[in-house]
Order: C-alpha cells, then structure tokens, then sequence
C-alpha cells in the first residue's frame, strides 16, 4: 500500500460535523465537509486507525483520481489514467459500484460497466496479462459523479462501518449504531453523567453511550477489506489496536440505562450488550415508558421513539407524544435527542 494517501471519510446526512469532531479529536485535520465526505492525508496507519476509532463515519476510503466526465469516453480515459496498480495486485477480485449526482453520465450501470473497462484494461496492461483472473481478495471500487466531475474511491471498509458485529438478531426498527452513537456524542453528556434510553429495543443506543463511556474502539469486533490485502503492513494495525486496547476501561461507573415495553426487544437488548463486551455497564429492565422516574436530577434522556408505519399507528404515537411531554421535552419522529 502506498504510504501517502488521500482519505476521504463518508458520513451521513445531518452527522457530518459530529464525524468531523471525533477527526479533530484523534489529531488529524480534516477538510469541511462536502457532499457527506470528510477528506485527509494520511497513510496505512490512518487507514488502521479511522476504520476502528471512527464511531458516527459510514465508510473510510482512498481517493484514486479525480477527473472531468462528462462522456463515456471521458469516464473510460479518466479512470484508465489512474495508478490503479498502486493498489489491486494482479489477482484482486475488482467490484465497481457507481453514484451520480446533476451530471451527464447518470445511468449507473453504464458508468459501472465502463470505469471497470478501464481499471481491467490497465491493470491488465500494466501486468501484462490478456486478462485479469479476478480470484484473490476484494477491491471495491465506487465512481462518484458530482456535476460532471468523476472521483474514484477505493473502500477500504468493506462492510459499512456501523455494522459493528455485536447486533446478530434482528429486530424490528433498529437505528444505525453510527447514528445512536452521533446521537449520544452530540448530547456532550460527559460519561458519566446518568443516561436513559425510554425505548431501547435492541439496545443500539445504551450500548453505544457505554462503549464510548468506556473507551472501546467502534471497529473493534469486525473486519475489514484492507485487512485482507497482502501488501496492507499488518503489524501497523496491530500496534494501533493493542494501543486503542490500552485505554478501554471496563471498571468506568456508568449510570446507563435502557427500558422498552416490549420483554423480547429487552432480551435482545441484554444479548447484545454481552456480545459488545457492555452488559455489565448497562441496566435493561422491561417497562413502559409512562412508568419511567428518575431521583437524578440531571440525567439524559436520548431515545428512539416508536414512530408511525413501521411499529404503531399514528394514534397511539401521537399519545406517546403527549406522554413524553411529562419529561419537560420536545418531541420529534424519528430518531430523536432530548
Ligand atoms: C424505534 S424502536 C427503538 C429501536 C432502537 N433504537 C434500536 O436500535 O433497536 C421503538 C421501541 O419503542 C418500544 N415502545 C413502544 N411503546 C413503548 C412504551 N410505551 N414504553 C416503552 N417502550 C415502548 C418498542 O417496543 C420499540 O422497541
């Protein structure tokens, strides 16, 4: 892997700021953000340490190239200029997906088609074979055409960063773990100060305040594509995880809490806990939230409220509604913060 990079960070809509702070705060300097991407220099180390310490990021990808394409053949030369060898070997198994956004190129497939056209031919050329077995490790492609301007990433993810590996079961309207954990970032409680989840089912966010409160690294149970990669400098991932290691604290007095209405969702709640390495430091206990009281005075509530299609009827959310009122809060659908 090369050793100067240019990073760019995904992070969705509404969270890029909260994506933005957690950069700032492991010592790096990234750009504003545009379009849902946070950009850096950086190295195999930065690869390593984004992808496990990133709590609220989406994915974390290499940028190849940029370039003007505003025709096919403009999208085939742009990508078959670019050092493409510099990263896939001979074997790399090459899956190319594509976005596009207000430009002349927009049908997907085709832009699809074409940029992988261009990566085979060159990489094909470069290591002088008739064509490219494709029978080793992943190299996930994306082409992003914004305006007629055509970047190309390389993920080095693989899976979308808030599959963190603890949740194992479904349930039914669970929220993104990069999203309940933007929530409990942007409520700057400090870690210890007492935090409530009135409608916990499956336990994303409770989970999630805990792991921050105790200093486990997001990425920590779970793979990634540039972890396969032969030539990614495995030793470097392992010195950053030992050090992220280091500063967990399991013995960290938490007062987190999680309750929901529904026993199921709570024994869901209390499995995936364990798996996250967490259930020590969460209380979960079946109740409705009409019951919810607290004696501390200065507690957080941060919840995902049942809402409308998915889990109830209008009706009973709009009494709901009502109900929460008793917090002193305001009240929106959807993914919520008190
Ligand atoms: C949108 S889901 C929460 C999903 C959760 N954030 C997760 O990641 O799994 C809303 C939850 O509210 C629970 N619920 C509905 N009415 C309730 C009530 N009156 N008191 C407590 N929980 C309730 C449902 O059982 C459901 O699990």
């Amino acid at each position: 892997m090369k050793e100067n990079l240019l990073l760019s960070i995904s992070s969705s809509s509404g969270i890029e700021a909260v994506t933005k702070r957690e950069l700032f705060d492991l010592g790096y300097a990234p750009s504003p953000a545009v379009n849902g991407r946070i950009n850096l220099e950086g190295g195999p180390g930065d690869v390593a340490r984004c992808n496990l310490c990133l709590a609220t990021a989406g994915r974390v990808l290499i940028i190849i190239g940029s370039f003007k394409a505003e025709t096919f053949d403009e999208l085939f030369e742009g990508a078959a200029s670019l050092d493409f060898e510099n990263y896939i070997p001979k074997d790399g198994e090459i899956i190319v997906s594509a976005n596009s956004v207000k430009s002349k190129l927009f049908a997907r497939s085709s832009i699809q088609a074409i940029a992988k056209k261009a990566i085979v031919s060159r990489l094909a050329k470069k290591y002088n074979l008739n064509s490219l077995p494709e029978s080793g490790e992943r190299y996930r492609i994306e082409v992003n055409i914004q305006s007629d301007a055509a970047t190309i990433y390389l993920d080095t993810s693989g899976e979308g960063l808030h599959k963190r590996g603890y949740r194992d079961l479904a349930s039914p309207a669970p929220l993104k773990e990069t999203l309940a954990a933007a929530l409990v970032l942007l409520s700057g409680r400090n870690n210890t100060r007492p935090l409530a989840d009135v409608f916990c089912g499956s336990g994303t966010i409770p989970i999630e305040a805990a792991r921050i409160a105790s200093g486990i690294p997001p990425g920590l149970n779970r793979k990634f594509d540039f972890l396969e990669w032969k030539d990614y400098p495995r030793k470097i991932f392992d010195d950053i995880k030992a050090e992220s290691l280091s500063k967990i604290n399991y013995n960290i007095e938490t007062h987190i809490a999680g309750y929901d209405i529904d026993e199921k969702q709570i024994k869901l709640a209390m499995r995936h806990a364990k798996n996250a390495g967490v259930d020590k430091l969460i209380h979960l206990q079946r109740r409705d939230m009409r019951e919810f009281s607290s004696k501390i005075p200065r507690g957080a509530i941060i919840s995902n409220p049942p809402y409308g299609e998915r889990l109830s009827d209008e009706k009973e959310v709009a009494a709901l509604a009502k109900d929460l009122k008793k917090f002193g809060t305001g009240f929106r659908t959807g993914a919520s913060l008190f």
